[in-house]
């Protein structure tokens, strides 16, 4: 089967490429011709571990090809996926929808014969039917069904998530599409994935839902780790005893200092506004968001708390900068907004990040020295903070840190450590909901 996926970006680029180990037929389309030519030599725009070989071992069994020109891209695709980005509207956090819309013209201008058109950008309720309104509109004599079929997959483990996905959802309004997304996916349903077909609209609504409950309940567990420091708990102890509980499940229950990236924040807000606008509000989101906002912030007073009470002229080291592990991905990354309370608080800052030093540099506050190491950031700090959980900080060298910081001060974000080990080291430790957690 051939598939074009338009928009080379994080979901399409992971999508092509997965759909080419299938066996399907891709060809990849973006506008941006430096980035269709880096692909073309095997130059991968993000960082994705394991995309770089998927890529080459689809292209050098020509299952997968990249091109600028959608036209010649779509030729002969039964499904043309649209894959290109929905950031926040400036403003009123609506998702901007205008590069979608744009593809949706283009496709009419170019389509022959009957395919199906899928939006697997996250898009608000009612987009496919904008989508196959705008076609209509450009083209009426172009033969297409409009499909949602949302994506799931995490940063750092697209690959496996994509492969290997709990469900995959598609929204259809048209029974000729069922057959042919049946095909897309047959060799995930024959691997035992459940396929959901909805209609179009409630398909769009699951994507959100999914990504508004995830961030909600880390956000219930964040500020039951506020509550766990108060009284005396142990916010780890509380999440598996909680999550043991089927009904409550225990992923996505790992406290830390508020979600980030390049979904939950953008999601979140968007179906805040959707609520909004369809006069239903959902105030348990609206709550979430502002909840997941202060809590960045508020992450500086637990290290000043932790240095005794007062920042102005002492040196911290930041380790980790990305939003989470495995990505260089800086969107909505705590980071940003614990190092400019940090500066505010008069701080000077060292931050170390093992990937995504270049994409930090063009979003952090300016004035922060970046280390090529954690020894280097630690060397003169009143204290050591771990923001991001990457592997290399599970296994620092206390001793020889302990040489070097003007005070073994360590506050962990991510509950890493045992804090009797880093006790042991002679480091004074504070971590997040746990005895000996410093409560703000
Ligand atoms: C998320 C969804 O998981 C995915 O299904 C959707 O398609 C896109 O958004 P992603 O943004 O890549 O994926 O990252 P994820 O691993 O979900 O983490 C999001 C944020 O939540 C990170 O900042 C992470 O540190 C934080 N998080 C996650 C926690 O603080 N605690 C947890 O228990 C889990």
């Amino acid at each position: 089967m051939k598939i074009a996926v338009v928009g080379s970006g994080y979901v399409g680029l992971v999508s092509g490429a997965c759909f080419a180990d299938f066996g399907h037929q891709v060809v990849c389309i973006d506008k941006d011709p430096k980035r269709i030519e880096a692909l073309k030599q095997n130059i991968i725009p993000i960082y994705e571990p394991g995309l770089d070989d998927l890529v080459a071992s689809n292209v050098k069994q020509n299952r997968l090809s990249f091109t600028t020109s959608l036209p010649e891209g779509i030729e002969g695709a039964e499904a043309i996926f649209i894959a290109v980005g929905t950031p926040s509207r400036r403003g009123d956090g609506h998702a901007d929808l205008q590069y979608v819309y744009a593809v949706a013209r283009e496709i009419a201008q170019a389509v022959k014969g009957f395919a199906v058109v899928v939006d697997k950008s996250t898009v608000p309720v009612g987009t496919a039917d904008e989508v196959a309104r705008i076609i209509r509109e450009t083209n009426p004599d172009a033969d297409v069904a409009v499909a949602s079929n949302p994506e799931f997959l995490r940063e750092g483990a697209a690959i496996s998530d994509f492969k290997k996905p709990d469900r995959i959802v598609v929204g259809i309004n048209d029974e000729r599409a069922r057959a042919v997304m049946a095909e897309v996916y047959r060799p995930l349903y024959l691997n035992a994935s459940p396929l959901l077909f909805t209609d179009t609209r409630t398909a769009e609504l699951i994507k959100y839902a999914a990504n508004a409950f995830l961030a909600m309940k880390i956000t219930f567990i964040n500020e039951v780790a506020d509550l766990c420091e108060k009284v005396g708990a142990d916010v780890q102890q509380v999440s598996r005893g909680i999550g043991m509980d089927g009904r409550i499940g225990s992923k996505f229950l790992h406290a830390g200092p508020g979600y980030g990236g390049s979904c939950f924040p953008k999601d979140t807000l968007a179906l805040v506004k959707i609520a909004q606008d369809n006069d239903s509000p959902i105030r348990l989101i609206e709550t979430t968001v502002a909840v997941n906002d202060q809590r960045k912030r508020s992450m500086a007073r637990k290290v000043e708390k932790a240095v005794g009470g007062n920042l102005r002229g002492k040196t911290v080291a930041v380790l980790g900068l990305t939003f989470k592990p495995n990505t260089d991905d800086m969107r909505e990354a705590p980071a940003i907004s614990i190092v400019q309370a940090l500066l505010d608080a008069g701080a000077v800052v060292k931050a170390y990040d093992p990937v995504g030093t270049e994409q930090a540099k063009l979003v952090m506050p300016s004035g922060i020295t970046y280390c090529a190491d954690p020894y280097e950031a630690a060397d003169g700090a009143a204290s050591i903070v771990i923001v991001t959980e990457w592997d290399q900080f599970r296994a620092l060298d206390f001793g020889r840190l302990k040489g070097i910081v003007a005070e073994p001060v360590l506050v962990d974000l991510r509950n890493i450590y045992n804090p009797e080990e880093i006790t042991r080291h002679g480091f004074q430790y504070s971590s997040i909901g746990r005895p000996g957690a410093e409560a703000i």
